[in-house]
């Protein structure tokens, strides 16, 4: 077994800490106590408002219904952007470092606002108005930011989609959005590699007749076909455009963005979230989780396609006037070095990345993190999964050289920002820990029967109460936000995870306890692999389940059972991955296939998960009630061909 060290703060990070133990407990105490008095004072701190809200708060978490600062009036880029220019017109907002070390660039808060004014204007002369959905679907370079911010000036809904979703993906969520505007490159850049981005959009859109514009930035000048009227060059509309776009004032309660991200049954849910309550959210705790001082460089390694980008290298810094790093390439290229020597490059102080690059990274040996200097950094972070403690340690004394504390952040797309974390100032660390909840967070875990686990133990984690950044619909079908999250226990919003608290009260995320796996931090649901998979002519059935992975966290397993008489290849197993990637994207290609002749069934039909869960974590001594199996010899079979032993 495993010993888990503690970290107790030090005293250099406590003193130049801005939360430290004592402040921590004052304010959590007061943000449970008075949460109205509390949200409103940090809502007055962190956010510039063109007129106070009628009331701060009403919620009723049995209905899923949150309102934070209704009547307020805010806008999310002035925010973000305007009233910093006085002081910091000449201040760099962005650090882009491109995927080619060679190529790197500067954005002053000056420079942004020029950039999102213009873009701003060029969607209006579009004809996109406040409430409008505006899908994006770009690589890592600024104007993906300058694209989300300029939607939010307007008042426009911007959905993100990942650049690494295919065509098919893609057209779903513009449909299911019906976007009309799609903002895109010609191609992205990753690892040396080019990804066709307007290709794909070319293709998404043949289903889609109501887009009617099609923005292009040029990244790298690859061939692209054009569609007159329908598809504009970035750099050629806003040559004419006015730098002057006055900022739409929106209710607090207005939508900001919708982000799709996935869930046990069905395609993939539009998260959606409004202005006030999530900038709060995003700011404060990029202040306090991440210490965050005037002047720091802080680099956050997650795609903007990704709820952490959102919140974590756009929303929160900028909000508080910080300079965020935003990188377009990946962890090993042009070697295992390369984010140790961009943290040297742009003398970083704030690192935030996902337990699968840390456990890449740590694979390649101590050599390419020792040969840089890392003198800049003062504080990692960690995102998106569990960590080992083992990939924990290796951080911290590889990479932090014991020096930098570790913020294990948990959170959700549905959460808008981060729940549970240690603040570095406040909390001794416990490596695998997320340990303590965030200002006004009240987790919970639930037994079997819905109840609450007092103490130590383990169970279901929920939370009690609204939060100002919590999610508010599904975008189009609201009854299936409150089913998800609010239904199955009364009163809590039902994280879909399981954690066990410690003696110290502090949380230890065990997982998810739904049909959800986490491959490298991306969220997949098994259901859409599995609607996948069935999709081939060949393919009678598909069950997906996920297993431990050592680089991925889980990888994913897939049991399929071929039409009868037919006689499953190599060649099937091929064409089996490539329609995942059609239909998803390749980060979702399942790592095992097994033929399955059947699968574990209940009299009724229903697919035992339980039991291939089991058989794909070769966790054999225990597969749990098998008295209600339609027919037990499925079972052996498939324990006999495992495929991960
Ligand atoms: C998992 C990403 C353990 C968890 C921000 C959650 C974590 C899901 C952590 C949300 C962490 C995220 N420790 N597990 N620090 N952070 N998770 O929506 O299972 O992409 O439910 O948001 O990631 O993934 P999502």
């Amino acid at each position: 077994m495993y010993e888990i060290s503690l970290h107790p703060v030090s005293d250099a990070v406590r003193k130049h800490a801005l939360i430290d133990n004592d402040a921590y407990l004052r304010l959590y105490q007061q943000s449970i106590e008075q949460p109205e008095l509390f949200w409103g004072e940090q809502a007055t701190s962190f956010l510039t408002w063109f007129k106070p809200w009628d009331q701060v708060h009403r919620s009723d978490l049995k209905k899923g219904e949150a309102e934070w600062f209704k009547g307020g009036k805010l806008n999310v880029s002035y925010n973000c952007i305007d009233r910093h220019l006085e002081q910091r017109r000449e201040q760099v907002a962005i650090i882009w470092e491109g995927d080619n070390p060679a190529e790197s660039a500067q954005v002053t808060y000056g420079k942004l606002h020029q950039h999102v004014c213009r873009l701003a204007n060029v969607l209006k002369a579009r004809g996109v108005k406040k409430g409008d959905r505006v899908c994006i679907y770009m690589p890592m370079v600024p104007e993906a930011a300058y694209a989300m911010l300029a939607c939010s000036r307007i008042g426009a809904v911007h959905s993100v989609v990942f650049g690494g979703f295919s065509p098919d993906a893609l057209r779903d969520r513009i449909l299911d959005a019906d976007c009309r505007t799609v903002i895109t490159a010609d191609e992205g850049v990753r690892g040396g590699k080019y990804v066709p981005l307007k290709k794909n959009v070319d293709k998404a859109l043949k289903d889609c007749p109501n887009v009617s514009t099609v923005v292009v930035v040029e990244r790298t000048q690859g061939e692209v076909e054009w569609v007159e009227g329908r598809d504009l060059w970035y750099h050629q509309a806003l040559q004419g455009a006015s730098d002057d776009c006055p900022p739409e004032w929106m209710d607090a309660e207005d939508p900001l963005f919708i982000l799709y991200t996935s869930g046990s049954t069905g395609k993939p849910k539009g998260v959606l979230h409004t202005t006030g309550g999530y900038l709060l959210g995003a700011a404060m705790t990029h202040k306090y989780v991440f210490d965050y001082h005037e002047g720091e460089v802080y680099w956050c390694t997650a795609d903007v396609g990704w709820v952490t980008g959102h919140s974590y290298i756009v929303y929160g810094p900028l909000a508080n006037a910080a300079t965020t790093l935003m990188f377009e390439g990946v962890p090993n290229y042009p070697d295992a070095s390369r984010f140790w020597q961009v943290i040297d490059k742009h003398q970083v102080n704030i690192f935030y990345t996902a337990p699968t690059a840390i456990r890449a990274l740590m694979r390649e040996g101590e050599d390419p993190v020792k040969k840089t200097s890392r003198s800049s950094l003062r504080l990692l972070g960690s995102v998106g999964e569990p960590i080992n403690p083992e990939a924990w340690e290796w951080y911290y004394n590889v990479v932090g050289d014991r020096r930098c504390p570790i913020v294990d952040t948990w959170w959700q797309t549905e959460t808008g920002s981060i729940l549970i974390t240690p603040l570095p100032g406040a909390t001794s660390l416990k490596p695998g820990s997320a340990t303590r909840p965030f200002f006004g967070v009240q987790p919970v875990l639930l037994d079997d029967k819905g109840k609450e686990i007092d103490g130590a133990g383990s169970g279901v984690l929920a939370i009690k109460a609204s939060w100002p950044s919590q999610i508010r619909s599904i975008y189009g079908d609201h009854k299936r936000m409150v089913d998800t999250y609010f239904a199955a226990y009364p009163g809590y919003y039902f994280t879909g995870d399981g954690a066990r608290r410690d003696e110290d009260g502090y949380y230890w995320i065990t997982g998810r306890v739904d049909d959800v796996i986490n491959v490298s931090g991306h969220r997949i649901g098994t259901a859409e692999v599995e609607s996948a998979l069935v999709l081939h002519d060949a393919v009678a059935e598909a069950a997906v389940v996920g297993y431990p992975h050592d680089l991925k966290g889980q990888g994913i397993y897939a049991f399929v059972t071929p039409m009868k008489g037919l006689e499953p290849s190599d060649e099937l197993k091929k064409e089996l991955l490539a329609l995942v990637s059609k239909e998803i994207g390749s980060f979702a290609k399942p790592e095992l296939i097994q033929w399955a002749p059947g699968l574990p069934k209940t009299r009724s039909g229903k697919i035992m998960r339980r039991i291939l869960r089991k058989i794909a974590c070769n966790e054999l001594d225990n597969l749990g009630d098998t008295s209600t199996l339609a027919d037990p010899s499925v079972v052996q079979n498939l324990i006999d061909k495992r495929l991960n032993q």
